[in-house]
């Protein structure tokens, strides 16, 4: 009798033991800090994503913001490869209007003069780009808003669950809209990112996440070295406000060919008048592909061997190649200079509301809006 009793106690706490080591193996351990107080007086946080291979990814519940992603390079050391603060007040300083590793919405990119019109009625959002469009959703966008953050995946594949609600008429846009956002790392040194909204209005949607990358690591000079790839083979032309004309140009040809590995500096600096008027790279490119998870973008830098894979479920990818950066935002990586770092914004492509020809951004009650976005980090 004793005997069987000492035997049931054994396979008992062998049990609970498997139990606890399951436990531990399927709960993620995400750390989170206070990253300071948002200007209403809200603390924020900052949590850390650390996946197995090493690969670590911080997010501020403050605009859903990427700080850091560390990466290794060919001889597996890691560094930072996006622009980012390690506090809240570099994000919330009046000198930073780069959007820096932020969540945009509820229309990234722009639109022009700030007006479109949904079943007959037009509405009219703030023109908080030099008074003349909008641009990433207006003068309080996501990126400014706090999100509420749920921890959530496994220890494999850590992950960030955020969940924001815009009220009807926030910013001017109809309707009371659910965004949910999940970050997630996945077993490939990759950033998932997986969005989700719906609206109780009719209204417009365009969602997507504005890191700054430099694969040579954050605060390094420029990214004209980079070697890019875009699964592109046409892209919108911009006008001198940098919105969309309409038309949708083949890249043949022209500066904005970037099919084949081509060095960002290759033809940037060349008169041509879309490059005059973005500054240098600040356009949507069409992909390519047109369903699923897809291959957007590629980009190599030489002297560290970092690449990034872009792969994403939208129909366009803004290439914005750093341009009005100038130095005057001090992050992480030291200051943050011109053209020292670029950003492939994953979208619909601009002022959508405003050209039928183009994929439509209309939200409607009922309907789930869906996207997904990776960013896959390897060396060669
Ligand atoms: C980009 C946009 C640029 C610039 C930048 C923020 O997404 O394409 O024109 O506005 O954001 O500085």
């Amino acid at each position: 009798m004793k005997r069987l009793l000492l035997v049931a106690a054994a396979v008992g706490s062998l049990l609970a033991l498997t139990a606890l080591s399951q436990k531990m193996q399927s709960s993620p351990d995400i750390q989170k800090e206070p990253f300071g107080k948002a200007p209403d007086g809200e603390q924020v946080f900052l949590y850390t994503l650390k996946s197995p291979s090493g690969m670590t990814v911080k997010i501020t519940n403050y605009g859903g913001t990427v700080t850091q992603i560390l990466v290794p390079d060919r001889n597996k050391k890691f560094g930072d490869v996006v622009l980012g603060f390690n506090s809240l007040d570099g994000y919330t300083s009046k000198d930073n209007t780069a959007y820096f590793g932020a969540l945009i919405g509820r229309y990234a990119n722009r639109i022009a003069g700030g007006r479109f019109t949904l079943d007959g009625k037009t509405y009219q959002i703030p023109k908080n780009d030099h008074g003349v469009n909008s641009l990433h959703g207006g003068d309080v966008g996501f990126n400014k808003r706090i999100w509420q953050a749920t921890p959530s995946g496994t220890a494999k594949n850590p992950a960030l669950d955020l969940h924001y609600t815009s009220p009807d008429g926030e910013e001017g846009f109809p309707g009371t809209m659910q965004v949910y956002v999940r970050y997630s790392l996945g077993n490939d040194n990759d950033l998932r990112i997986d969005y989700r909204a719906t609206t109780d209005k009719i209204t417009i949607v365009n969602l997507t996440n504005h890191s700054y990358f430099n694969l040579e690591g954050a605060g390094s000079a420029t990214v004209l070295n980079h070697k890019l790839t875009l699964m592109a083979d046409k892209f919108t032309p911009i006008n001198a406000n940098l919105i969309p004309t309409g038309a949708i140009a083949g890249v043949a040809g022209t500066p904005f060919d970037f099919r084949k590995p081509t060095v960002v500096g290759a033809h940037i600096n060349e008169k041509n008048q879309q490059l005059e008027y973005g500054k240098g790279y600040d356009h949507n490119f069409v992909l390519n592909a047109s369903s699923g998870l897809a291959l957007a973008a590629k980009v190599e830098e030489p002297k560290s061997g970092r690449v990034m894979e872009v792969l994403t479920t939208q129909p366009g990818i803004q290439f914005y190649s750093g341009n009005f950066l100038d130095g005057k935002n001090v992050g992480i990586g030291g200051p943050y200079r011109y053209r020292s770092a670029l950003c492939l914004e994953t979208q619909h492509f601009p002022d959508s509301p405003n050209h039928p020809n183009f994929p439509s951004t209309v939200l409607k009650p009922g309907q789930e809006f869906r996207s997904t976005t990776v960013y896959r980090f390897s060396t060669e």
